[in-house]
């Protein structure tokens, strides 16, 4: 029985298990992912735990993504930040940046030259500012707090061109692409927009990191002004991709994925 799980806090509204329990059955693998929620004094115990109980892999989320960083020997670019771990050799991987650098490719975007604002300096930020950055594209990062926002952009320098802009000056940036990192426009979180409406230019790039609702509030307000619309939605769907890939060696069918990841929505939208 292969056990794989996702752990954050809080998780109930997690769709991973839909989607891998749904490619394992597709592959006739006799599988399960579980999600845990699991508080933040238990993290090390949970991590060590899952190990011990034979299960391969875990998906980390909020709030825990710099966390494991404790636990675990980080692959590349996963010392930012760790959203997949492979208990069996303790080593952790952030797939988030394939996810993000897949979702421009899918959407025939090129990056090469661009400026590029991204909103949110946790583990989503700094995995977007630097998927960007590998595609060839300058990045500004801003954030609500701004000492957060000036560590990760001291930490992302390491790959590329990277600066910290304060969040209220933002209507003074001409830029390419925004990329919204945080929560906001959520489902449950709030229904506004991360930027002010006036800076979302026409066929400027936007990307939201938010897939709760498919359509967020952003990626509407983008569309409605002309912008070129990338969905958080893909991002999810190819981190998922390359996490099942390195816990099982296996490539598992992206479209089946995306799928029952709409379907998921679909059925959470009904409920409060
Ligand atoms: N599509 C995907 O596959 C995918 C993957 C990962 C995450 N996400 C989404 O990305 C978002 C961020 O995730 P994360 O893991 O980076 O979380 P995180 O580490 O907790 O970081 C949250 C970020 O959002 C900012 N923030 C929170 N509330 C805000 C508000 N009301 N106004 C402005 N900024 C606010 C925080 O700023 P402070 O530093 O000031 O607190 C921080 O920069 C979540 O909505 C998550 O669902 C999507």
């Amino acid at each position: 029985m292969l056990y794989l799980g996702i752990i954050g806090y809080p998780i109930s509204h997690s769709i991973s298990p839909r989607i891998h329990n749904a490619v394992m059955e597709h592959l006739g693998i006799n599988g399960r992912y579980l999600a845990f929620e699991v508080k933040p004094p238990d993290l090390r115990d949970a991590v060590f735990g899952a190990r011990a109980l034979g299960f391969v892999g875990l998906n980390v989320t909020i709030p825990y993504k710099e966390e494991v960083l404790r636990f675990v020997k980080p692959v590349g670019e996963a010392k930012l930040a760790v959203n997949t771990i492979d208990l069996r050799k303790m080593e952790g991987y952030n797939t988030d940046v394939y996810g993000v650098e897949m979702a421009f490719k899918n959407a025939s975007l090129e990056l090469e030259g661009k400026v590029a604002l991204v909103i949110g300096a946790g583990g989503a930020g700094k995995a977007i500012a630097l998927a960007i950055m590998k595609m060839g594209a300058k990045v500004i990062i801003t954030n609500r707090t701004e000492s957060r926002g000036l560590e990760a952009a001291r930490e992302l320098r390491e790959y590329g061109e990277c600066i910290f802009y304060p969040m209220n000056k933002i209507r003074d940036l001409s830029v390419d692409l925004i990329a919204n990192a945080t929560p906001v426009g959520m489902k449950g979180f709030s229904s506004g927009i991360p930027v002010p409406e006036e800076i979302l230019k026409p066929g400027m790039i936007v990307f939201d990191a938010v897939y709760n609702p498919v359509e967020t509030p952003l990626i509407r307000k983008a569309k409605e002004r002309g912008c070129k619309v990338v969905s958080g939605l893909d991002m999810l769907v190819y981190q998922a991709e390359k996490a099942f890939e390195i816990w099982t060696g296996i490539k598992p069918p992206v479209s089946l994925m995306k799928r029952i990841a709409i379907e998921a929505l679909e059925v959470q939208k009904e409920s409060p």
